[in-house]
Formats: structure tokens, sequence, C-alpha cells
């Protein structure tokens, strides 16, 4: 059956008709995703009850899945595949105590690596009968809609990103020992896609002491400005999932947040691709 590509928002997003991740993929199948994946930057593919080897499998021909480095969201299988869901972060011992959904804040993942993940893939294991959605900003449409003078100032410049960032509005405040000095890396805020050439705003916002070379107020001033130009309804796409939906972004140019509106349980495998440094 020919794959049929149904775009889903005009920020981003498209959902691929025809495709079944349970048998091995051919190479057509395989740059038919690629070429939806670059185009709408997130693809969902409905009604994937696969398993995880066959999971693993898939998002191995779109990049190189790398390991989960926090062992309490690995899955117990392999440490390739995360589970998100909030049962598994209290912040307290408290087994009364909320739990935190997590990324909730617009973020992209792992910025504060030298070489980010490229993509992340989540696969919808239980969802909630309402709530739940996954917010994404098209940050090339952000960059796009900057004013010259502003594109002008940014252009030169490189972020500084932190795991346990100076500008952290909102996560997890319990760290492990190692995780206090966690991975930093500097990149730069205008970052060109390494496969579509395409300029986009590259931030993280609870993920960043600031800007290279500049002091705490002025590199605040200027991310505020950012943040607030970003943080617009008119950049964003928003997926409303259903069960076994398999949803493939790209952290290249979008960020993402997950709604923290719901009480049943909502759980999903995540697989992470490896990427390269951002220029
Ligand atoms: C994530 O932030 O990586 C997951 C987003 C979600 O749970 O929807």
């Amino acid at each position: 059956m020919a794959l049929e590509v149904r775009p889903l928002g005009e920020m981003a997003g498209a959902e691929i008709i025809g495709l079944d991740f349970s048998a091995p993929l051919d190479d057509e199948t395989v740059a038919t995703v690629n070429r939806a994946f670059l185009d709408h930057h997130v693809v969902c593919i409905r009604d994937q009850q696969i398993d995880l080897d066959r999971y693993l499998a898939v998002a191995s021909c779109f990049g190189a899945p790398h390991a989960q480095k926090i062992p309490k969201f690995a899955h117990p299988d392999t440490d390739m595949v995360s589970i998100l869901s909030r049962e598994l972060n209290r912040e307290t011992d408290d087994p009364n105590s909320k739990p935190l959904a997590r990324g909730t804040f617009w973020h992209t993942d792992h910025s504060y690596h030298r070489e980010p993940s490229k993509a992340t893939l989540l696969h919808a294991i239980q969802i909630p009968s309402s709530g739940g959605d996954t917010r994404f900003l098209n940050m090339h449409a952000v960059y796009e809609a900057m004013p010259d003078d502003l594109k002008k100032r940014v252009d030169p410049l490189r972020g500084v990103h932190r795991l346990t960032a100076r500008r952290q509005f909102t996560g997890v405040r319990r760290r492990t020992d190692d995780e206090v000095d966690g991975p930093r890396a500097v990149h730069p805020l205008i970052r060109t896609h390494d496969e579509t050439g395409r300029k986009s705003l590259y931030m993280n916002p609870n993920r960043m002491d600031g800007i290279e070379g500049w002091s705490d107020a002025d590199s605040d001033a200027l991310l505020e400005e950012l943040q607030e130009h970003a943080f617009q309804t008119r950049f964003e796409y928003r997926h409303r999932w259903r069960p076994d939906d398999v949803l493939i972004w790209d952290n290249r140019c979008l960020m993402h947040a997950a709604m923290d509106d719901y009480t049943e349980t909502r759980r999903m495998h995540r697989i992470l691709l490896t990427g390269r440094e951002p220029y």
C-alpha cells in the first residue's frame, strides 16, 4: 500500500497513513518517512502495537538510539528506552505527594550535551481519556518572524546550556551527585539545520545559564525577550495522543512541552536519536 502523508498542523505535524512498524521497513519507506520528518518536523504513525525490539529496530532506521542515563527512568528490559510516567517522578519519598510530570516547560532534548539528540520518538503506551497533549513550537517559524534587528543582534551569540542551569524555572529539584555538576555545552543561538540548511532559534529556557561572555543581567534581558517572542501559540502544533501512536520529532528545530492536566495514567516509551554538534 502506498504511504500517504497527511498534514496535521500548519506549524508542524503530519500523519503517515499506511505504515506498519511490525514488519521490516524497506529503503523507500524509510526515505518517505524521513522526507515527511524534514518537511513537517513531527510525524505521527497511528495504531502501532509493537514490542520493544521492534520499536528499537524502527528507531534505528532513522538514527542511532542512545542510552537513557537516569536509571530510575530506564525501561527494566533495556536502557535504550526510557519510561515517561509521572509515577516514576516523585519529588519526595512521601507516596501521597503529587508526582511531577516531566517536560512540562518548553524545552528541546539534551541541549546541554555537545551533540544534542537529533530526534525523539515517543510510543504512547497508555493515554489518559483527556489531557496530556504534547505541544510543539516551530523554531524555524520563530526565527523567521524575528525582527531583522533582533536577528542581527542574536546572530553571533552562543548560549551556555547546562543540565542544572542557573535559569531553571521548573523541573526536578532533587539531583544525584553526578547530576549537580552535570553536562554543559555552548551552542549558537541561531542554528542551521544540518539536513535542510534552514535556520532556527535554538534555545532551551530551563537549561541555560545565559549567553557566552555576557553578564547574568544582560543574558536574562535578551533571553526573556526571545522567550516572549517564541512562546506564541501562532508557532504551535499541539498533538492530541491516541493509544499506540508513535511520534518522531526533530529536536533541531522544535521545542516541546507536555501538558500536566490529567489525572489518569499516562505512560510513554521514549527513544532518543544521537545528533551532531549544532552550527
Ligand atoms: C519529553 O519532554 O521528552 C516528553 C514529552 C511528553 O511526555 O509529551
